[in-house]
């Protein structure tokens, strides 16, 4: 039992490298698709991947959302990947 939880733990926190653009949807569908939709990277101008997490990080802390970092970087993974296409290499819509 004890092996299980620690292969559990171990699991868990290696998913956290990599942005999660699963949890970063459901997060957005959640919290912020009634005020930006799917025009929101037409409705802000943003230069790169650290201005987006800023910018959510803005509206996390104007709503007293209780998001960590990793929420943060998970939205802003699914928001780059379905919109701003700042990293090249996150291919979830393969329109990239
Ligand atoms: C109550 C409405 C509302 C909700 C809910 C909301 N936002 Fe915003 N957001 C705004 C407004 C208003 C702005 C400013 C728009 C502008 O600059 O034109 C903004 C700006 C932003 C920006 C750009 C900030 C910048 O630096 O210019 C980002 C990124 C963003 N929101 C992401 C999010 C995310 C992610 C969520 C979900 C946690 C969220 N917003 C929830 C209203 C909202």
């Amino acid at each position: 039992m004890k092996f299980l939880c620690q292969y559990a733990i171990l699991l868990l926190s290696n998913v956290g490298f990599a942005a999660n653009l699963i949890d970063g949807e459901i997060l957005y569908k959640e919290s912020c698709i009634r005020c930006h939709g799917s025009d929101i990277h037409k409705e802000i101008a943003l230069e790169d991947i650290v201005q987006l997490k800023v910018g959510i990080q803005l509206c996390v802390n104007a709503l007293y959302l209780p998001w960590n970092q990793t929420d943060i970087n998970d939205t802003a993974g699914y928001l780059d990947s379905q919109y701003f296409h700042f990293d090249k290499t996150l291919k979830a819509n393969g329109k990239n």
